[in-house]
């Protein structure tokens, strides 16, 4: 098993879900049923990979200074609490046709990546054992293919 496992499988899952905001962004202006479809699918996406981290890769964490590791799920359960309320927000503007505020967006969801690829992942990488990256790969599996 590659040391950075972890890190790699997540990366590259930002890596979709970041493609998958593009495209909602170029959808705007066809068909409303069609934006709406093509931001369905981002939403369902953006939402099984937060399950994921939040169920089955932050739960295994436990770190060896406490009071640092322990900091950082907080701080991480808040972004992704922050991101779920600015998809019913984009929402909400797709479906009434107003100015939806990608750019907002974007920016928040590439701070809250760079910090789970630079700190987060290369951290559990290095501190979970391989036998707890293979039970923790196997549940990723499940939700994300
Ligand atoms: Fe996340
Ligand atoms: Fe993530």
């Amino acid at each position: 098993m590659k040391a950075t496992v972890l890190t790699d499988l997540m990366v590259r899952d930002h890596g979709k879900i970041m493609k998958m905001l593009h495209d909602v962004e170029k959808s705007i202006g066809m068909e409303l049923v069609s934006t709406m479809k093509v931001f369905d699918t981002f939403e369902w996406e953006l939402e099984k990979h937060m399950f994921v981290e939040e169920k089955a890769i932050f739960t295994s964490y436990n770190p060896k200074n406490v009071s640092a590791g322990y900091r950082m799920m907080p701080h991480l359960i808040q972004q992704h609490n922050e991101l779920f309320n600015k998809l019913q927000v984009m929402r909400k503007d797709l479906t009434w046709q107003r100015h939806v505020k990608f750019e907002e967006f974007r920016q928040l969801l590439l701070d809250h990546k760079t910090f789970e690829e630079e700190s987060v992942y290369p951290k559990l990488d290095q501190e979970l054992s391989v036998k707890q990256k293979e039970e923790i790969i196997k549940k990723i599996r499940e939700i994300l293919p």
